[in-house]
């Protein structure tokens, strides 16, 4: 009863913020996103009478593998409980997970973790999930975005009227179009609010309401975009997307600042580059770090162009991927 499963972080165009039920992980609208093709967990799971308890462990960013405890330790726990609940067994178990980018700084960490961690204790307990059902498990584990990181390349997670409606289907293979995300580091540190309190306090901002509204719109926009491989509609839209967000955090009761100054810096060298006629947009999840999306024609241009900022301390670059797949090298 071992399996192991690699799952793609993700990064969304139109981004998931809010939820209707915080129980069952059920958001107030729904978001697009791609899969990243470099940036990955792949988690080894192992049911076994041999394990008195259950055993987590992680191998963060260029750290050694660690035993993990407390609150991180509880959400692997949970997870893996609702699953053996479906097998109605108690079998302890042993993981051991691995990224390979920093977590916590708004590259999606726990969408791949989530996404890995449900896929791999399905197949070591034999589940045998539909893609379907294997988002809308990954979904419960409580890292809505993880549930857009089980299909392949562009996805779609439909808010669904209930748990059983809301889950993540695949708009276009990986091959459909060749876009590239230049992720800029420009800060490690773990970030000042959790997505999850981000979540929950999205309806104390008065501009939330307004957000929901043009979701409506905007998410039509951005399918037909990446249908039609309209690169300058879809760029537009996900700017437009990544700043009401941030209005929404920015104006929440107590306020979230994701941003620092060099968050800032690089919206207005992605507004230069455009002005220079190299086509890129930016887009930020709940952290610092500025993702670039470009055409990857014009990747390595971009790339080169971001090397040489001094306050840039990492640059990972990643096109489109598939989502979470059963692996058959085991991490123990
Ligand atoms: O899935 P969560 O609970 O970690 O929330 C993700 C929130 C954003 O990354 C900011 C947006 C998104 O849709 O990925």
């Amino acid at each position: 009863m071992k399996a192991t499963a690699q799952a793609p972080s993700n990064i969304a165009f139109v981004k998931y913020w809010g939820k209707s039920n915080n129980a069952l992980t059920l958001p107030n609208n729904n978001s697009l996103s791609m899969n990243l093709e470099s940036l990955h967990t792949i988690t080894t799971v192992e049911f076994d009478e041999m394990y008195s308890e259950d055993l987590v462990e992680i191998g963060f960013f260029q750290e050694s593998i660690q035993k993990v405890s407390g609150g991180k330790k509880q959400r692997v726990i949970d997870q893996l409980n609702r699953l053996r609940q479906l097998k109605n067994i108690t079998t302890r178990c042993r993981v051991r997970s691995i990224n390979n980018f920093p977590a916590d700084a708004g590259i999606a960490s726990s969408a791949s973790a989530f996404a890995a961690l449900t896929a791999a204790a399905c197949a070591a307990l034999q589940l045998k999930p539909s893609l379907k059902e294997l988002s809308i498990l990954t979904r419960l584990g409580g890292s809505g975005s993880a549930a857009r990181s089980v299909p392949d390349g562009f996805t779609e997670w439909k808010r669904g009227k209930n748990s059983n409606g809301s889950y993540a289907v695949e708009l276009a293979p990986p091959s459909h179009w060749d876009l590239v995300d230049i992720v800029l580091i420009v800060s490690q540190a773990e970030k000042s609010a959790s997505s999850l309190e981000g979540h929950e306090s999205a309806e104390t901002s008065p501009y939330y309401p307004a957000r929901l509204h043009e979701l409506k719109q905007r998410v039509v926009r951005v399918r037909k975009a990446i249908m039609a491989k309209d690169f300058h509609t879809l760029g537009q839209e996900i700017e437009k997307d990544a700043l009401s967000l941030h209005l929404t955090a920015l104006t929440s009761v107590p306020p979230i600042w994701y941003w620092q100054p060099e968050t800032i810096a690089l919206i207005h060298e992605v507004y230069a580059l455009r002005r220079q006629g190299i086509e890129a947009y930016f887009t930020i999840d709940a952290g610092p770090n500025v993702h670039v999306i470009c055409e990857q024609k014009n990747a390595q241009k971009i790339r080169k162009h971001f090397a040489s900022q001094a306050y840039i301390s990492k640059i990972f670059s990643s096109g489109v991927g598939k989502g979470a797949q059963i692996i058959s090298k085991h991490l123990f």
